[in-house]
């Protein structure tokens, strides 16, 4: 069969903004190469599945997505490029080969950059895997490509990439490599290429972002740089660890102009013996004086979090000591998660001896705690006003979507005649009204409404 129009290209994505970002670049790169996206994996010529392996249940599903997609779509199409990109890959390597016989290139985070080369060899010579690290230098790091390609309201940016923190339970050191950090040239480079195509925010990236440094640039002094950018209204961060959160950093809160009103700032625990065990070289004294700084800084910031619980050796007192955290710090919503071994981590090593009905006894306890606190939170912004940045059509007819500098998704109504500009990217001026469960519900203070 000759194949008349262009290749088409699936892509499916697991795991965190890292692998969301990559994806993204993905797509950009093999448009480059003439393919073009379809959401449909049956009329695919070229399937990517970005893997993440940060818990046993994301390694598994997966796994699970590779089998079923080779399935679906080798049977009619076994010309089809398989791919497994991500975090799984570079754990897997070409074992993958042996999981699932039909993928036909396995590729890790580090080796994306060479993707439209890998694909082109395995079409002609077979199975290739492709994993490894690495050095960082500035050609290394995945950039926007091009100019051409149209870009969202929000985009991530790259400022470092690995991480050597070792957690004691987490697996991405081995998977991400060594923490490697960009060159400040090429992210303001970047930033102004997103900015003059019409991005308005910027979500920094990187696994322990606010430990970029380079040539005595601190990250507060990167924030600073990327602030004074013209076209820039938002820039956000992700993820920062808590032990990197300097004063400069804390202070920039309130002060930037174009840094938001929210943090992820993940925690793990409330309990300092768990935090030793995890290796998270703070204690939760030190975790609430940053958010006490962070605070007194920017009094209307909204902090998110990340906990895990059942760490092993997590006895019932410190896990209250977590809930009182919790309570005291007063999180607008948090990832919270069961310890799962990890293979070649330090805490593998550890007896998992926190049983799996206490794991999910003190999770639903979590789950609660933060449900009824973000509850609180969202409704305490009821009667404020927000300026909200678009980004697209909310469910109801005529409604607008987008969030606030505090990271709260806001939908709003026109009123009857109003001339809102509409489109993504402009800015609005909404008072809430009302609080949905996963968004807030405005109107927008018509006098103030702002062209954007
Ligand atoms: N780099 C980020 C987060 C990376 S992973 C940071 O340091 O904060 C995202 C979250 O997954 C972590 O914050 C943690 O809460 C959770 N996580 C990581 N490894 C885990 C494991 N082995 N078991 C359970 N949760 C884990
Ligand atoms: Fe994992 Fe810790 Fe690095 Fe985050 S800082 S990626 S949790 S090792
Ligand atoms: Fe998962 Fe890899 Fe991100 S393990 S969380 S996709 S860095």
């Amino acid at each position: 069969m000759i194949k008349v129009g262009p290749m088409k290209l699936y892509v499916r994505t697991f795991g965190c903004q890292m692998n969301v970002h990559d994806s993204n670049r993905i797509v950009e790169m093999m448009q480059g190469e003439g393919y073009q996206s379809t959401t449909d994996v049956k009329e695919a010529d070229l399937v990517v599945i970005n893997t993440c392996s940060i818990r046993e249940k994301a390694h598994h599903k997966g796994i699970s997505e590779i089998g079923r997609l080779c399935k679906r779509v080798k049977r009619n199409k076994p010309d089809c490029v398989m791919v497994v990109a991500g975090c799984v890959s570079e754990q897997e390597g070409a074992r993958i080969f042996k999981l699932a016989p039909q993928v036909d290139l396995v590729v890790g985070p580090d080796q994306i950059a060479q993707l439209p080369r890998w694909v082109r060899d395995a079409r002609q010579d077979g199975r290739i895997a492709m994993t490894g690290f690495d050095r960082g230098t500035r050609a290394d790091f995945l950039s926007t490509a091009d100019r051409a390609t149209p870009r969202g309201v929000s985009e991530f940016l790259t400022v470092s990439k690995g991480c050597e923190e070792r957690c004691t339970y987490c697996i991405v050191p081995s998977v991400r490599g060594p923490e490697r950090f960009r060159h400040p040239d090429d992210i303001i480079e970047e930033a102004v290429l997103l900015t003059e195509n019409g991005v308005q925010e910027l979500v920094l990236l990187g696994q322990k972002v606010n430990a970029y440094h380079y040539d005595g640039l601190t990250f507060a002094g990167l924030l600073e740089r990327l602030d004074q950018l013209p076209g820039l209204q938002r820039l956000r961060f992700t993820s920062p660890h808590p032990r990197h959160m300097s004063p400069s950093l804390i202070e920039s809160f309130g002060r930037l102009r174009t840094l938001c009103e929210s943090i992820h700032l993940p925690v793990q625990s409330g309990a300092d013996g768990t935090l030793a065990r995890m290796g998270r070289r703070y204690t939760a004294g030190d975790y609430r004086e940053v958010i006490g700084g962070l605070r007194r800084a920017c009094p209307e910031i909204l902090i998110s979090t990340d906990l895990i619980v059942g760490f092993p050796g997590e006895t019932e007192a410190e896990f209250e000591q977590t809930i009182g955290l919790l309570e005291e710090v007063r999180f607008c919503g948090a990832f919270s998660f069961k310890f799962s071994p990890r293979p070649g981590t330090a805490a593998a090593n550890l007896p998992d001896d926190v049983t799996e009905a206490d794991k999910a006894r003190r999770l639903e306890i979590v789950h609660n705690v933060i449900e009824r606190v973000e509850r609180e939170i969202r409704h305490d912004l009821v009667g404020k006003r927000f300026e909200v940045l678009v980004t697209g059509s909310g469910r109801n007819a005529g409604q607008l979507t987008g969030r606030a500098r505090n990271n709260q998704i806001i939908n709003f109504q026109p009123a009857k005649g109003a001339t809102l500009n509409q489109a993504p990217g402009s800015l609005h001026q909404v008072e809430v009204t009302g609080v949905m469960p996963h968004s807030l519900e405005g109107i927008p203070v018509a006098d103030e409404a702002q062209s954007g």
